[in-house]
């Protein structure tokens, strides 16, 4: 029981790490072009720039355009690991949340 009970805090601990890591790399590597809303920054809308909280892709689709680019978006590959692509993936298919 008290095995359990420890898998369970270790579980959320970590849901709540990967959470803060997702928000910090999208501040990071993202808002610049994408603003802290996902609506776009200035220079992002000029760039062509979709509001991130109306996307229908897929977390896998994102993924994908972070890793390989797309249009004038800068591809990821090589400045973020698979695991920072997913997660920051996740996060704006979750609406930025
Ligand atoms: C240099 C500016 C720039 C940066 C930095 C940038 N983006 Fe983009 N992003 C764009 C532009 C421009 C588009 C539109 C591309 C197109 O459709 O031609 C775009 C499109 C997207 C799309 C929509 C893809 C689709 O399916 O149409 C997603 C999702 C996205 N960006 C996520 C991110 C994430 C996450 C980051 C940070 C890891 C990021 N972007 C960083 C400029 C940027």
């Amino acid at each position: 029981m008290r095995k359990i009970l420890f898998a369970a805090v270790a579980l959320s601990l970590a849901g709540t790490g990967l959470a803060a890591d997702a928000a910090a790399l999208y501040q990071a590597k993202c808002v610049a072009c994408h603003a802290k809303d996902g609506k776009g920054s200035a220079v992002g809308k000029k760039m062509g720039a979709p509001d991130l909280t109306t996307l229908k892709a897929s977390e896998k689709e994102i993924a994908n355009v972070v890793e390989n680019g797309k249009g004038k978006m800068t591809a990821f590959k090589g400045k973020m690991s698979p695991d920072e692509i997913q997660a920051v993936s996740k996060y704006v298919k979750s609406g930025l949340k």
